[in-house]
Formats: C-alpha cells, structure tokens, sequence
C-alpha cells in the first residue's frame, strides 16, 4: 500500500496567518464554505489537489488541553481514513510538548480482541527539537502505562499480580534508559501480607480482607545524586471496588476497575522521571487491595487499628480508599520529606462537584498547592482547590473510635480529605481526587473511552519544579 501522508493543521481562532504559503487562499475560503472559526472542537479536512489538510480549531480559554485534544483527533481522524503517517502545524513553541503528547496518545488503544490492532499511524510536530520530542514521549509513555494498567480487566490485576507487572515495566525501562546508571538508583520494594501485618497496616489489610487475593503495597525509590529535595508520591490502588459489604450497585460498579488510576499515575510519573533523570530524589508508596465481599470481608461496626495507632469505626465498608491511604500516609509521614502528594479515585462527591473533566486539589501548604495548579496547567490537567477545614474532621469524629470512615452527608469529597488529613502529618501534603477524570466511560472525539493516565503529565511536571530548586 502506498504511504500516505496527512498534513494536520491548527487554526488559533479567527486569523490564518500561520498557514504556509500557496494555502492561505484555499483554506481562506473553506473557512467562509464551512463557517470554520478556528475554535476548539471545529474541523474540516480541505482537498487541496491531491493531498488533504485537516484544519483543527484550538481557541479556548483552557489552551493547552485544545491543543491536547485536537492532536488526538488528527491522530484518530488519520486512523480512521487509513494514512500512515501524520504532520502537525501551526503548533506555536509553548504548546509543541503538549501536541506532541496529544499526539502519542491519540496512537494508543487498548483491546482485547482475536484480530490483531492495526499499526498507528508515525507522528510528528513541525519544529519540535530532539530534546522536546524525547521528552513528551517519556511523558506520553508513562501515561499510555498508567492507561494500560487501568484498562486491565480486574481479573488480570489483583494485588500480587498488578505489582509484578509494574516491577516488570520499572526493569524494562530501567535497562533501556537514556540516562546513565550512575545518575542514580532505583529501589523496588514490596510488601506482602505477612509484612502489612508485622506493619500494623489495619487499614490495607481490612480492604482487602473480603478477597481471595490479598493486599500489597508497593515502594519505589529513585535517588539520584547530589537532589536537593524528597519528595513522596501516594497511590490508592484498590484493583476492584465493589463496595464491599456495602455493595455498589450495577451502574456505579461497572467502572470500577479503575479504582487503582491514582497509583498507576504515581507509578507513571515515577518511571518518566527516572528516565528524563530529573534530579529530585522520589518516593512512590502504592497500596493495592481488592474490596471484596467474601465471607472474611470487614464489616460496618467493626473498629480497625491503623497503622499510626488511631482507631477507626466502620460505618461504610465502600469508603475504602481513606483506609488504604490512611496506611499509606503514616508510612509516607515518616519520611523526610519536602512535600507529600497522594492521588486517588476517592469519592464520587468529587465528581458532582466538579464534573469528569477536572480533579479535586486539597492541600494544607499554598505553594504547594500553587505548584501542583501550575503543573495542571502546564501539562493540560485540570486541578482545582476544593476546601479542607476543621468542621470536616468534626464529622469524622468517632462514638467509640477516634475516628468514623464516614462524615456528614455534605461535601463528601472534603471530609474524605479531612479524613486523610490526620494520617498525614505536620508537613507540606496534598490530596488530588481524580474520581473524574481518571476514566471515561464512554469516549468522544479527543477524548478516547477508558483510562486516560490523569495525573501522569501534571505529576511529571511537578516533579520537574521541583528538581530544579
Ligand atoms: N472508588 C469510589 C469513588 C469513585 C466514585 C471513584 C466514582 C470513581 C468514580 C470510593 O471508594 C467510594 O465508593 N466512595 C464513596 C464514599 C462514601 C461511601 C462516603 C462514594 O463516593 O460514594
Ligand atoms: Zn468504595
Ligand atoms: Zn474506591
């Protein structure tokens, strides 16, 4: 078959001043044919002789993620009509990266069929350097993990098994990294039961107890030399969330496969690091349980010890995720660390509140808040502040347990976090809830069904701020 090219271009709202020479004047009037406006979701393929340009609005408030989303359907519209290869231009330099990822993910896909997948077309973006194409496919790479990981069947990622396929990938990418041995190390560590238990982690344990496979908690290490900062990453990775004893029903189980998204993108934003060698030492702590129902599972009423000694009353056995990150956070408090930042799938309030786009942001230090909206920004993510008060903790407070694992019947996404709160210390934390964005149910153009590696881009590029203090 010959290899056909398709010439893929953005058009920044109403001016065409970008557009290279001897095709102004064509697009010019397929602008005026199709009312084209240059506006993000628009665009229109302009049979220019032999070779089409598909043109892609990109205006919008929210730039970055137009830009992101318009190169996934270059991406998906070149699959579609079967070219081989896609161009992009008029990227202008601040957004290259991000088309560039754009791109890359519009190449993934995720089956499991009998027919093998079609090969994704190549990518490219006019005027990308070698350093910026080599980064964004780290990046993209490391989300396209996380995507995998979350698009498993549960089946193929209980605990033990989901953990020894990232350890897979950490020693895959570590053989092949750009970035010389002697940067630094990297230390994988893992927790079985036996070790949850001489680890009084009552929380990770009782999640996982109605399971026929138990919990796990995975640590990575990356320690390069002479980094001035420390800083710990926090995943729940719960690999099915049925609700447990109080199960879900049918509409709000059937995703929930995806209850693991925030310690993929912990895991993701790990390896992307060790590959680029960013010189900012990084601690992953990822908790894996499955919430099950079996005839062992934990129960309302029961009253469980967690790891720092505080007791907790079970009141909702399907407000799992605080007691896997409770664990979690007292382990990571432990550290010496310069900033703590978990990342879960953690309450559904969280998305009546801010909708499927955009994740929750709670934190108790305002640069590191600011830091973390920054990186959003930068990587095309939204993050946004949600409230963190003591009137939350009131709620929580336990009849004959320090604590209750359920609040209020108000803001349900902040009194998980005041929950979290107390597990993590007196240091700079903060909580990313991404029960939103982590998956979509079903897909739209841009915006591809199942997993969509939330968190790996904008972790990424926290961890680059903070390399370079
Ligand atoms: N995993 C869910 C939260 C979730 C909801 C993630 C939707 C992704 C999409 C979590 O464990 C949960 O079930 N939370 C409960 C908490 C409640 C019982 C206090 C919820 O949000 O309903
Ligand atoms: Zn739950
Ligand atoms: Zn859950």
């Amino acid at each position: 078959m010959k290899k056909k090219e398709l010439l893929a271009w953005f058009i920044d709202g109403a001016k065409i001043a970008q557009a290279p020479k001897g095709y102004a004047a064509v697009w010019q009037s397929y602008r005026k044919q199709f009312s084209f406006k240059g506006k993000a979701g628009e665009s229109a393929i302009v049979w220019d002789g032999e070779a089409p340009t598909l043109l892609l609005g990109v205006a919008a408030e929210d730039k970055t993620r137009a830009v992101f989303e318009a190169a996934v359907r270059a991406v998906e519209i070149a699959k579609r009509e079967k070219f081989s290869a896609v161009v992009l231009g008029g990227v202008s330099a601040s957004h290259r990266d991000v088309a560039l990822r754009g791109m890359e993910a519009g190449r993934y896909s995720f089956r499991i069929t009998k027919e093998k997948p079609s090969v994704a077309p190549s990518v490219r973006v006019l005027g990308a350097t070698s350093a910026e194409m080599r980064r964004a496919a780290e990046v993209a790479e490391a989300a396209a993990f996380a995507r995998t990981l979350v698009n498993l069947p549960p089946a193929e990622k209980f605990p033990a098994k989901l953990v020894a396929r990232i350890m897979a990938e950490v020693r895959a990418r570590q053989a092949g990294r750009r970035v010389p041995r002697r940067a630094g190390n990297v230390r994988v560590e893992v927790w079985d039961e036996k070790r949850l238990r001489s680890e009084r982690c009552g929380g990770i344990l009782a999640v996982g107890k109605g399971s026929a496979r138990p919990p796990r908690l995975l640590k990575l290490t990356w320690s390069p030399r002479g980094a001035r900062e420390h800083i710990v990453l926090v995943g729940k990775g719960v690999t099915f969330d049925s609700g447990g004893l109080n199960i879900k029903p049918f509409e709000g189980m059937k995703t929930m496969k995806c209850d693991m998204s925030g310690a993929a993108a912990v895991t993701g934003a790990f390896l992307a690091a060790v590959r680029m060698g960013l010189n900012v030492r990084i601690t992953v702590l990822a908790g894996f349980a499955e919430n099950m129902l079996g005839g062992e599972a934990f129960k309302p009423g029961d009253v469980l010890s967690m790891r720092s000694g505080k007791t907790v009353e079970v009141l909702n056995t399907d407000a799992e995720g605080r007691l896997v990150l409770g664990d979690l956070l007292d382990i990571a408090a432990g550290l010496k660390s310069d900033a703590i930042v978990d990342c879960a799938t953690l309450t559904g309030a969280c998305v009546v509140a801010l909708g499927e786009e955009i994740a929750g942001l709670f934190s108790t230090s305002t640069p590191l808040m600011e830091d973390l909206r920054a990186a959003g920004d930068a990587a095309g993510e939204l993050v946004w502040p949600l409230p963190l008060n003591r009137d939350f903790l009131e709620k929580l407070k336990g009849d004959i347990s320090d604590l209750k694992n359920i609040g209020g019947r108000y803001g349900g996404a902040s009194s998980a976090a005041a929950f979290l709160a107390e597990f993590a210390g007196s240091g700079a934390w903060a909580h990313i809830d991404l029960a939103g964005p982590a998956f979509r149910e079903s897909g739209a153009s841009g915006r591809p069904h199942g997993g969509t590696g939330f968190g790996v881009a904008t972790l990424t590029a926290f961890l680059e701020r903070r390399a370079r203090v």
